[in-house]
């Protein structure tokens, strides 16, 4: 049974629940998701999305931040297709140890639903991405040159991921 709750001493007691809409969430803008624009037909990425929330000592929960996960195919057989996660943490709810865990507990949660790949990819110049996914437990594959396009221009990402027992 993956765990569906984790307690950070001194912050609180993280989850994450799926939700059908997006829930609007104050902060989680950051400078890594000024796309500039949208292409119309990004639309059929079809995300599936959640929220993390966090239980305090007092008993109150609160919304600390969202995770989407898409559908990445890497042939057309039901088994090649993997995951792709994403997380925002509102910025008052950063460097806590929360964004480690709730994306560890959502590739707990795809991986209980049979996927067996989950991916994550962040920009090559975002080290608390990239030290939160390794503190999850995804292993860093490698860089994907010139994928992400935002507003200031094109980016080189970094690959990685998660498989069931890392
Ligand atoms: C990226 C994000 C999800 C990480 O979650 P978090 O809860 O803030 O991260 P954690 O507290 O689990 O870990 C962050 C780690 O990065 C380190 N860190 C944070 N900012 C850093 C920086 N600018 N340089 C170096 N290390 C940094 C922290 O010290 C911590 O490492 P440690 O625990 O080994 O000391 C969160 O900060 C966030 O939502 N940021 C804005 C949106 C974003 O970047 N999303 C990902 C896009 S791909």
């Amino acid at each position: 049974m993956p765990l569906t709750q984790v307690h950070i001493p001194g912050v609180g007691a993280v989850s994450i629940r799926e939700v059908q809409e997006k829930v609007e969430i104050a902060d989680t803008r950051s400078e890594w998701d000024d796309w500039g624009e949208y292409d119309p037909a990004a639309k059929s990425m079809q995300l599936r999305r959640w929220v993390v929330e966090l239980l305090d000592d007092a008993g109150e929960t609160t919304i600390v931040g969202d995770l989407s996960a898409h559908g990445v195919w890497y042939g057309p057989s039901p088994g090649s297709r993997c995951e792709n996660i994403g997380i925002s943490l509102a910025a008052p709810w950063r460097g806590k140890g929360i964004g480690a865990v709730a994306q560890r507990l959502l590739a707990d949660e795809l991986h209980a639903q049979g996927v067996v790949r989950v991916e994550a990819s962040t920009d090559v110049a975002n080290i608390a991405e990239q030290r939160a996914l390794a503190k999850a437990g995804f292993v860093f594959e490698g860089v994907i040159r010139g994928a992400q396009m935002r507003a200031d221009g094109r980016h080189d990402i970094q690959g990685w991921s998660h498989l069931p027992g890392d």
